[in-house]
């Protein structure tokens, strides 16, 4: 499928000089979206995983899905002051901006296989801090997969190492 049909591009927003990518479209078209999720199950599959993370808030639309197929949990990453117990933190920057993630302090059991899923890989920040997390918790991190990544950022310069999928190439 090409999922590109899927993605609008928004110009200068939310800033000036952003190119937006929106795949509100793509999780729109119930085919489209069963079509990307079930690829990143197969990959969850492949990667015998036990366990989704996703970072607030697109990384849940993408997660959720994944996390009910392969029949196992899913944990949140919340921006600073969202998640209601104790957490772990980490500082990390945005494209167009900085900020502070968090898990709870249980969400992983040591030597999980974790799967990592977002919308969109831009500078590497969110995920690269949303992989801080997991491994401090004492999580594996076996695969990390993305709807769209935005090459021309290279933020898969932080993911040496790690298993990518990604769906999309901008
Ligand atoms: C966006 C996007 C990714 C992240 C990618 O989320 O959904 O999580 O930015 O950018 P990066 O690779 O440069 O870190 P955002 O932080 O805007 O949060 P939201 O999903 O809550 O809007
Ligand atoms: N689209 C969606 N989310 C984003 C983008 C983008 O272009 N850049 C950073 N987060």
């Amino acid at each position: 499928m090409d999922y590109k049909n899927y993605v609008e591009i928004v110009e200068d927003w939310p800033k000036d000089g952003v190119q937006f990518k929106d795949i509100t479209p793509l999780m729109n078209n119930g085919k489209a979206f069963k079509s990307a999720t079930d690829e990143i199950v197969t990959f969850a599959r492949e990667k015998e995983i036990d366990l989704v993370v996703g970072p607030e808030a697109r990384g849940f639309i993408i997660g959720c899905p994944v996390s009910y197929a392969m029949e196992v949990g899913f944990a949140p990453v919340r921006k600073e002051g969202k998640l209601p117990r104790d957490v772990i933190k980490v500082d990390y920057g945005l494209e167009y901006g900085q900020n502070v993630l968090t898990i709870h302090q249980d969400a992983i059991q040591p030597g999980q296989r974790v799967l990592i899923t977002d919308d969109l890989l831009a500078t590497g920040g969110t995920i690269e801090a949303t992989i801080k997390l997991v491994e401090q918790l004492g999580g594996i991190v076996v695969g990390c997969a993305f709807l769209v990544e935005l090459s021309y950022l290279n933020g898969s310069a932080k993911l040496d190492g790690y298993d990518v999928l990604t769906l999309i190439h901008y």
